[in-house]
């Protein structure tokens, strides 16, 4: 089914210069931008989004790594998004990340990954909410 699934290019991302790179790999797979904003986030922002990971050890890290210079947040949408996108991104750490994911191109550490994606469609609502009004979003 048609599904969107929420996307960041962080800090590491706008930093290089490479978000159009970025977005290349993500509309090579299919995935189309029906939303996007280049944004600096505040530190509120950052630990309300990444909340389910306060009691992990690296959370201080990650708030400041996303909020160290600007974002690009997206909305994502085609078939099966969620699940695509996740694909598309690699694996988490880009050590792991399998040849032609975003990750295996760019990433530089586990922490310094590039892209956050959805998890879920559930949360894919939830995150998309946090940043996009409906009205933001056209295919
Ligand atoms: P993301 O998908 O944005 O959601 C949680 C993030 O935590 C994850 O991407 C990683 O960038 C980050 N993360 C996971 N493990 C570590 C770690 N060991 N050290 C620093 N950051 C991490």
């Amino acid at each position: 089914a048609t599904e969107r699934t929420f996307s960041i290019l962080k800090p590491d991302a706008t930093r290089r210069n490479i978000t159009g790179a970025v977005n290349a790999l993500i509309e090579g797979a299919g995935l189309r931008i029906v939303g996007q904003r280049r944004i600096q986030m505040t530190k509120a922002q950052a630990e309300k989004f990444y909340e389910v990971h306060k009691e992990r050890p690296f959370y201080g890290e990650l708030v400041e790594f996303m909020t160290s210079g600007p974002v690009v947040v997206q909305v994502l949408q085609g078939e099966n998004a969620v699940a695509k996108y996740r694909e598309v991104m690699g694996a988490t750490n880009p050590a792991q990340a399998a040849e032609g994911t975003i990750r295996k191109q760019f990433a530089e550490s586990v922490g310094e990954n590039t892209v956050h994606g959805s998890d879920s469609q559930e949360n894919a609502k939830l995150e998309i909410a946090q940043f996009f009004q409906d009205s933001d979003l056209t295919a």
